[in-house]
C-alpha cells in the first residue's frame, strides 16, 4: 500500500495493523479503549481530565487502512484519540444505499484498539436523531458543485452530523481524509461560516499498491474491474504530468483525464473538474493551485479520486 506524506515506518506500522488480527505485541494498543453509545459518556471522558489535547476521527465503520491512517496522526497529534463509529443515515440519498453500506463492528473495535485509541462512540440512529428531530446545519454554495450535484441532500447530512460530533467531543482536532477533498472544503467552511473551536487537520489519500485510492467500494470491484480501477489514479497522474510540462489551460488537463478514461474498456467518466480548491468554482487557466477530481463508474462502482496540483501550501 501507498501512503502519500508517510514515512516509511508508519507505512509499515499500518500494514502490520491492517494485518494484524494475529497475536503479536504491537507498539501502542490501547489498553483500556472505553466504547460507548452515550453523550453523557463520551463528554464524561472527554472531560474527566480537561488539560490533555483530544483529536477526533469521524467515521462511518467498515475500517481500512486509510481510516487507521487518520487515527494514526491523531495518535501523534493529541494526548488523546476519540472515534465515532455512525453509519448517518440523513447522509444517504438513497434508502438503499444506506441498506446495504457495509458493517463490521466487532473487527472495527478491535483495529482500533490496536490502533491505540481511547475512546469510540458508537451510537444508535435514536440517539444522534431523537424522535422531533428538527435542525440541521447547510452550507449553502460549496455543497452544490460535483459531489452535491450528484448527490443532493448528502452535504446537509454530512455538516449535521459533523456539527453533532464536534459538539459531543468538542475536540481539539478533528481529522478528515483528502479522499473526499468535497467534503474537507465543506467542513471548513462550516467551521470557519460558524467559529467551531477546533483545527481541521487533513490527512493525505491512502493508497493500494497500485495507486488505487483506498476504499469500502472496492470491495465490489470484480478482479477484472479492480485491475481496470488503476485509472483514476493514471489519469490524475498523467494530468499532473501535463502540468508539469508546462500546460496550464484547465480544458487541456481536462481532456488528458478524458482520454485516458476513454481508453480503458470498463470505466465511465462522471465528471472530470479542475477547481479552486477552497471554493470549488472551476478554473479556465491554472495560475496557483487546483484541485483535479474525478468520479468515474468502473462497471457499476462509482469510484472518487483527486490531487491537488500546483503551488503546495503549508
Ligand atoms: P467514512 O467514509 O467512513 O470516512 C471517514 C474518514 O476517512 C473521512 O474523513 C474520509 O475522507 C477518510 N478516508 C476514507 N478513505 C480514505 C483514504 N483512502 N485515505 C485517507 N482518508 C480516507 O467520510 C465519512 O465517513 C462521513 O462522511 C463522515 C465524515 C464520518 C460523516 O458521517
Amino acid at each position: 500500500m501507498m501512503f502519500e506524506g508517510l514515512g516509511t515506518q508508519a507505512i509499515s506500522l499500518l500494514q502490520t495493523r491492517m494485518r494484524c488480527l494475529r497475536a503479536r505485541p504491537l507498539k501502542h494498543p490501547s489498553i483500556t479503549m472505553q466504547i460507548s453509545e452515550t453523550i453523557a459518556d463520551i463528554r464524561q471522558s472527554r472531560w474527566a481530565n480537561p488539560n490533555l489535547s483530544w483529536g477526533l476521527v469521524p467515521t462511518m465503520g467498515f475500517l481500512h487502512a486509510g481510516h487507521l491512517s487518520l487515527v494514526e496522526r491523531a495518535r501523534q497529534e493529541n494526548d488523546r484519540v476519540g472515534v465515532s463509529i455512525f453509519v448517518n443515515p440523513t447522509q444517504f440519498n438513497e434508502a438503499k444505499d444506506l441498506e446495504v453500506y457495509p458493517r463490521d463492528m466487532a473487527r472495527d473495535l478491535t483495529l482500533l484498539k490496536e490502533a491505540g485509541v481511547d475512546l469510540v462512540w458508537t451510537p444508535e440512529p435514536e440517539t444522534v436523531y431523537p424522535p422531533n428531530y428538527q435542525t440541521h446545519v447547510e452550507v449553502e454554495e460549496v455543497t452544490q458543485l460535483l459531489e452535491g450535484a450528484a448527490r443532493p441532500g448528502h452535504f446537509r447530512g454530512v455538516t449535521t452530523v459533523v456539527a453533532k460530533l464536534f459538539n459531543v467531543f468538542q475536540p481539539n482536532r478533528a481529522y478528515f481524509g483528502q479522499k473526499d477533498a468535497q467534503q474537507v472544503a465543506v467542513i471548513k467552511q462550516m467551521v470557519r461560516d460558524l467559529n467551531v473551536n477546533l483545527d481541521v487537520v487533513v490527512c493525505p489519500i491512502a493508497r493500494d499498491h497500485d495507486g488505487l485510492a483506498l476504499s469500502s467500494r472496492n470491495s465490489n470491484l470484480s478482479p477484472e474491474a479492480r485491475e481496470q480501477a488503476t485509472c483514476l489514479y493514471r489519469a490524475l497522474t498523467a494530468a499532473q504530468t501535463t502540468f508539469a510540462q508546462g500546460e496550464r489551460n484547465a480544458e487541456a488537463i481536462h481532456l488528458t483525464i478524458i482520454d485516458l478514461i476513454a481508453s480503458t474498456p470498463l470505466a465511465r467518466l462522471d465528471y472530470v473538474s479542475v477547481a479552486n480548491p477552497v471554493t470549488l468554482i472551476e478554473l479556465e487557466t491554472i495560475t496557483d493551485q487546483a484541485l483535479l477530481s474525478m468520479a468515474v463508474f468502473v462497471d457499476n462502482t462509482r469510484l472518487i479520486d483527486n490531487m491537488i496540483i500546483g503551488v503546495v501550501r503549508k
